[in-house]
């Protein structure tokens, strides 16, 4: 990473929890900058990039002050978070709040006032931070559960500004979303955006609904589509549209990659490294407890255990990023994750030959790649995913027609990515089936749903995301 000259005001403003880049203090006291994880900076960095946009957002050490920077084209303006507000306002409100309040209550939320204090205060330093940033006219992209406060502050400091907001979670039931003691002011706050987007149409609606019951609005009543028939809301003088937006990613750019020589050769070590098992099993997420790591393990047990399949034959890889570590329920998580593997391989394995190769680390974007290609099934099996943009790169790296995708109804993506295996997570007989078809697949078949699986997410890139959301805010970036 270059650091250069201190930016401008921008035309083009993205406003995020995460810079795109995390700041790292290694043990010999220097600093390095590296990737951030997840699916928001995957999706928006290249994006933005291209347009010589700037980035609002928080360095990734709290107790830091930053100077903002410029990364190649894009500009980059750190907020600092102090420690306390990292505990209350990032593990606190934002993930052990909102995050399992958002993913079906997967875990119980906690409901805690002076962490509700902690996310108003840093909602506003960052609605603080854009308006300065942001030139006169300017349109600005807030994103995701961290920020929801942030349109409508915003709104307050600059109202010149055109403001989006997208949430890349799901949005909830309106019947859970209920049990939020400050549900009143989320609605609020996001109501400040002129353009609220959500994945699904059923985010969209169910907002809709929310705006009605909550902040006393009469939305509109038609179905949204997908890209298509935003609902509207009127609030005072201003037209807040709300719709369905499916978030992608770089098809084209990892259609590309993969066919390289350099990745196709690592793809091969990869088989040999493992031992030429006849199959290839792979999961690659976030260590996060909506991802059903423990439901693909659990199913890996008992056909192992059933005789169904066989250690030597079939190996399975689970990569895992660390994420959120001092979060009471991540921690618990990953012992229960790390025990199932231990006993699989306790079971299951031999001297040199385990039958789960688990990774708690990062793989940088070309590993990754050469992973997807090796793998003959892609094992993705969230109890809830907002989208899930795992299950596209798999496809995106499949020019051969190769490997087969097992999928989660629930995840997003299952709604696009129709002749995948879609699975229920909560029934472990359906996911073992579904494994077992997928492993033994006949070519044709096999091709025959990669091909429409490719055909979608080829078609359906992050560009087309982007701009669907920008064309319906009505700002010349779209372009
Ligand atoms: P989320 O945003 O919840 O993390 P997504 O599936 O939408 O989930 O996005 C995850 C992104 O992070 C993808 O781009 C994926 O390639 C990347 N990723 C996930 N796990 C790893 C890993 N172990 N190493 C490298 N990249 C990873
Ligand atoms: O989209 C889900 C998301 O929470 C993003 O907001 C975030 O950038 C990413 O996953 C990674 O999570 P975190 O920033 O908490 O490490």
């Amino acid at each position: 990473m270059s650091k250069g000259s201190t930016p401008q005001r921008a035309d083009f403003v993205v406003v995020a929890n995460r810079l795109p880049v995390d700041l790292e203090r290694l043990e010999d006291g220097t600093e390095r900058w590296k990737h951030s994880p997840g699916g928001l900076v995957t999706a928006l960095e290249p994006f933005l990039r291209a347009r010589r946009g700037a980035w609002v957002g928080w360095p990734g050490v709290a107790d830091t002050e930053v100077e903002p920077f410029t990364d190649e084209d894009m500009h980059l303006h750190p907020v600092p978070l102090s420690s306390a507000e990292f505990r209350d306002y990032y593990e606190g409100f934002s993930n052990a709040t909102l995050w399992p309040l958002y993913h079906d209550v997967v875990v119980p939320p906690v409901f805690d006032r002076s962490w509700w204090d902690a996310y108003q205060r840093v909602n506003r330093r960052f609605a603080e931070a854009a308006a300065r940033v942001s030139a006169e006219g300017a349109t600005v992209w807030v994103q995701d559960y961290q920020l929801q406060l942030v349109p409508a502050m915003l709104r307050e400091l600059r109202p010149d500004l055109r403001i989006g907001f997208f949430l890349h979670i799901p949005f909830p039931p309106v019947e859970l979303f209920m049990q939020l003691p400050w549900r009143t002011e989320i609605v609020r706050g996001l109501l400040g955006a002129d353009l609220v987007g959500f994945h699904r149409p059923g985010g969209a609606q169910n907002f809709l609904w929310l705006a009605r019951r909550l902040a006393g609005f009469e939305p509109s009543r038609g179905q949204v589509g997908v890209r298509s028939r935003p609902g509207v809301v009127q609030v005072g003088d201003r037209t807040v549209r709300v719709g369905a937006f499916p978030i992608s990613i770089a098809s084209a750019e990892l259609d590309r990659l993969a066919r390289s020589k350099e990745v196709q050769q690592r793809a091969r070590e990869i088989r040999r490294e493992l031992g030429e098992p006849r199959r290839i099993m792979l999961g690659v997420d976030r260590l996060d407890y909506t991802k059903g790591i423990d439901v693909r393990l659990h199913a890996m047990h008992e056909l192992l255990a059933d005789g169904h399949i066989k250690a030597e034959d079939v190996a399975m890889i689970q990569i895992a990023t660390p994420s959120r570590e001092r979060v009471e329920h991540y921690k618990q998580m990953r012992e229960d994750i790390e025990r199932e593997v231990g006993r699989i391989n306790g079971e299951f394995g031999r001297v040199g030959h385990p039958a789960v190769h688990y990774l708690h680390t990062s793989v940088d974007r070309k590993d990754l790649v050469a992973f997807y290609c090796a793998a003959d099934v892609m094992v993705v099996t969230p109890v809830r995913d907002g989208m899930n943009l795992v299950c596209k790169e798999y496809v995106a790296c499949r020019h051969d027609l190769g490997g087969a995708l097992v999928l989660s109804e629930f995840a997003g993506a299952a709604a696009e990515l129709t002749s995948a295996f879609l699975v229920n997570p909560h029934n472990l007989d359906g996911v073992k089936d579904a494994l077992l078809a997928a492993l033994d697949i006949d070519e044709a078949e096999g091709r025959r749903r990669m091909r429409a699986l490719r055909r979608q997410v080829l078609t359906h890139d992050v560009d087309r995301w982007a701009r669907s959301f920008l064309e319906a805010l009505g700002t010349p970036h779209a372009e």
